[in-house]
């Protein structure tokens, strides 16, 4: 009698799991977004096997096109799956081999274990790809509203607390630089996804003369030079799922940095702040309260890192007790990447298109950054320029605040007689310290956050998201 399993369970196996065992060991249901790159690494496997001769040039076209009409089917949705094939390298070559005889040697001196290492390596390249274009929108999204809202000045806040004077802009473009930095960090990982472990077969390689290189160059794992990658140990390279851990842990860093940018949106969105407004298309109602438009979408953005936290856990306790070489545990990898994959790229895409639909209330911004106590600092910096220590300086200014308080005025409104009261370093220029527009002017070394500054950072970035 047949099996149901024309691939892996021919011979050995007697009979059919039942149906529950099958639901337990099947990845079929999340694997078939692997096709395209089990297909094109079939092809490429196929052209090798012909050029070692294991294929006749009849064979090989044959298994081409085979494997080009199944592509197509899949592509259009005809394919149909079938779960009790387990995966998506056995649907393909099951069906492969129903249609064409010679389908039966494709899988010569390849096994699942290499294969779908392969498939994840090629399908994380273009993920890699795709998410550093939607990090880029992003920080597009951040610079262009910083541009709009280029005069705009809030307080800085450390502890939640007002601290100093700032450019919306400024604020904004902190986050452009952290988005970087996951740029950068996904760019270099890319060198390490982009090695290929076909060759490795189940563990132990081949004792035919497999072509390594050149299904390396067929797809596309090269270097910058056109050099062919290859992973160096059999063993290594169908159990090592460092390629997909590394992504995921700077996707858990970048959810973070989302995470962050969400919350300062949740907070200035409210009416205690009151900064922005979100476009009603990114807002949602309440259920019961008429007049609620709430932030989900940065809620949402903030919550979903959990997830992406999780299953970089996920992926490192699926690792850490498994022996030599593949096991079947590693089939749970996929839907951790997956997700990870969907969630901060759709994630990146909603923050920027939100972003893009947010007004500054900047009479409101502007009135909570002309709170002269954020100059505090600029009034100790004055006496310091008087020669006193900063320490004295930062003890002076802090005895001016108290006398503020005391006297129930704003630090600005202070009489020259009243600070000298505190410290005679005080004289008729002291409360010039208070004009923003000239505090902002001061703040003009690198990185600061002073009117010239902020200017020139938003060209820069600008000149590279152009590019
Ligand atoms: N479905 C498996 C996975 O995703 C493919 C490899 C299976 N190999 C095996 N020997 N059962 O990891």
């Amino acid at each position: 009698m047949k099996t149901s399993f024309p691939v892996s369970r021919s011979g050995r196996f007697l009979g059919a799991p039942g149906a529950e065992v099958a639901r337990f060991t099947e990845s079929i249901s999340f694997d078939w977004r692997l096709w395209r790159q089990d297909i094109l690494g079939s092809i490429a496997h196929a052209t090798m096997l012909r050029k070692i001769a294991v294929l006749t040039r009849d064979e090989q076209m044959a298994i081409v096109k085979g494997l080009d009409d199944i592509g197509r089917e899949i592509a259009d949705g005809k394919f149909q799956w079938q779960p009790e094939l387990e995966d998506i390298h056995m649907n393909i070559e099951a069906e492969l081999t129903r249609r064409v005889p010679a389908g039966a040697k494709l899988h010569t001196a390849r096994s699942r274990n290499d294969q779908v290492a392969l498939d994840m390596r090629m399908w994380l390249r273009d993920e890699i790809f795709g998410l550093t274009q939607d990090i880029r929108s992003l920080q597009s999204a951040l610079v262009r509203l910083g541009e709009q809202n280029a005069r705009v000045l809030i307080p800085g806040y450390t502890h939640l607390q007002r601290a100093q004077p700032v450019y919306f802009a400024h604020h904004l473009l902190a986050y452009v630089e952290m988005l970087e930095r996951d740029s950068e960090r996904l760019k270099d990982s890319f060198k390490r996804v982009n090695v290929c472990p076909l060759g490795s077969g189940a563990n132990a390689g081949s004792t035919l003369p497999l072509d390594r290189k050149l299904v390396a160059r067929l797809l596309d794992f090269v270097d910058a030079k056109g050099r062919p990658q290859l992973t160096q140990n059999s063993m290594d390279a169908v159990s090592d799922r460092d390629f997909a851990i590394e992504f995921c842990c700077h996707a858990a860093l970048l959810a973070v940095h989302l995470s962050r940018l969400a919350e300062d949106v949740i907070l200035w969105a409210s009416s205690e702040f009151n900064f922005i407004k979100i476009a009603d298309a990114y807002t949602t109602g309440s259920s019961l309260m008429p007049q609620k438009k709430n932030p989900d979408i940065a809620e949402l953005t903030r919550g979903k890192t959990g997830r992406v936290i999780g299953n970089l856990v996920s992926l490192l306790t699926l690792l850490k007790g498994l022996p030599m070489t593949y096991n079947r545990d590693l089939q749970e990898d996929k839907e951790r990447l997956f997700d990870t994959t969907d969630t901060v790229r759709a994630t990146a895409r909603l923050m920027a298109a939100m972003l893009g639909n947010t007004a500054v209330n900047a009479a409101v911004c502007n009135a909570a950054a002309s709170d002269p106590t954020l100059l505090a600092t600029d009034l100790a910096d004055y006496v310091v320029r008087k020669g006193v220590p900063f320490r004295q300086a930062h003890h002076i200014v802090g005895a001016v605040v108290t006398l503020a308080e005391k006297a129930r005025k704003p630090l600005d409104r202070l009489t020259l007689e009243e600070l000298q009261s505190v410290d005679k370093h005080f004289t008729a220029d002291a409360l010039k310290v208070f004009d923003l527009k000239q505090a902002m002017a001061r703040r003009n070394i690198t990185g600061a956050p002073g009117t010239k500054e902020v200017r020139r950072q938003l060209a820069r970035w600008r000149k590279i998201l152009r590019a």
